[in-house]
């Protein structure tokens, strides 16, 4: 018996997706790769299975593509929600149907799929669900506020996920890379609004991709896929420098920054938080009830 592992790969036709498709394949698993084109496939990937995915579609054809899925090979042992773009502009100036957008591709959509797959994970007692965030939805700015609310919620509803499903062994875990060298900024764009919503009020975004791709440069902070990739591996194998987290852990820890950039800025914004309720003590310490309202209280229920 072949113990390798079958990977549904969501986005496998570019950027970490692809990149982890080819590590995977080359490790001896297999997988099946969800793009929405065909077409899209590179022939470095041709070992994989293709399955036709648009999570812009309706709920109900994503959890067909779901059924499919486990179709092709009876079993999906890893799922990676990786697909996903982000939605350039400022708040003000986005279309609420391009706001929606996003959040079905990146937040809905992902959800849709997950859904499909959990009662064969469930049966079968094991899995591996790895989505794939940002340090962003930790620590965003403009002018990526709704990507960043995007994979915020994602975020939310995976720690959820991951307490729901530990009984039935199934790791849930969040990805959150940093600055990798994808084609992440020329995918975005440089403003999604429509240029008759663009007031002038808010800074320039034309310069934000190249500007950040030289200082990322200048500080010598670009992330490689390919070892993001064997991270992402190693998670979940418990294998190499993630032998650690997955067996000797103390506990089940759910994210993992990948880069440095994702880690230091993981590090802020926790001193941030840190500092932000430390900053409004007196004013969460001052809503409890009254000892004697409290009383009262206790009486009704
Ligand atoms: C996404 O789906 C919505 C609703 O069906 C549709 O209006 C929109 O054009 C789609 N967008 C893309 C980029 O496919
Ligand atoms: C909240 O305020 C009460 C009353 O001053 C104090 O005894 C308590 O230690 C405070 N709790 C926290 C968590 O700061």
């Amino acid at each position: 018996m072949s113990s390798s592992r079958i990977w549904l790969i969501t986005g496998a036709n570019s950027g970490l997706g692809l990149a982890l498709t080819q590590h995977v394949l080359a490790q001896g698993d297999q997988v099946i790769a969800a793009v929405r084109k065909v077409s899209s496939i590179p022939a470095s990937i041709k070992a994989a299975k293709p399955l036709v995915l648009d999570l812009n579609a309706s709920d109900s054809e994503i959890k067909q593509a779901g059924a499919e899925a486990l179709k092709i090979y009876g079993r999906i042992d890893v799922l990676v929600n990786n697909a996903g773009y982000a939605l350039t502009g400022y708040t003000e100036e986005l279309d609420d149907e391009a706001i929606k957008t996003q959040f079905q591709t990146n937040f809905f959509g992902a959800i849709s799929l997950t859904q499909s797959l959990l009662p064969a994970f469930r049966e079968q007692k094991s899995g591996h669900i790895l989505n794939i965030s940002s340090i962003a939805a930790v620590a965003g700015g403009a002018p990526f506020g709704l990507y960043n609310a995007s994979k915020a919620a994602l975020e939310a509803a995976t720690e959820a996920l991951s307490i729901e499903l530990a009984p039935f062994n199934i790791r849930v875990l969040i990805i959150e890379p940093g600055f990798f060298a994808t084609n992440f900024f020329a995918a975005a764009g440089v403003n999604s609004a429509r240029p008759e919503r663009v007031t002038g009020a808010y800074p320039d975004t034309s310069k934000v991709p190249e500007q950040y791709v030289a200082r990322h440069l200048a500080l010598k902070q670009v992330g490689d896929m390919n070892k993001a990739a064997a991270r992402m591996f190693e998670v979940v194998s418990g294998t190499g420098l993630a032998k650690d987290f997955v067996d000797g852990g103390l506990r089940d820890f759910v994210r993992v920054p990948l880069g440095p950039d994702s880690g230091t800025r993981f590090g802020a914004k926790l001193q941030l938080l840190s500092e932000n309720v430390e900053a409004t003590r007196a004013i969460w310490n001052s809503t409890d009830m009254d000892e004697e309202k409290l009383q009262e209280f206790a009486k009704q229920t």
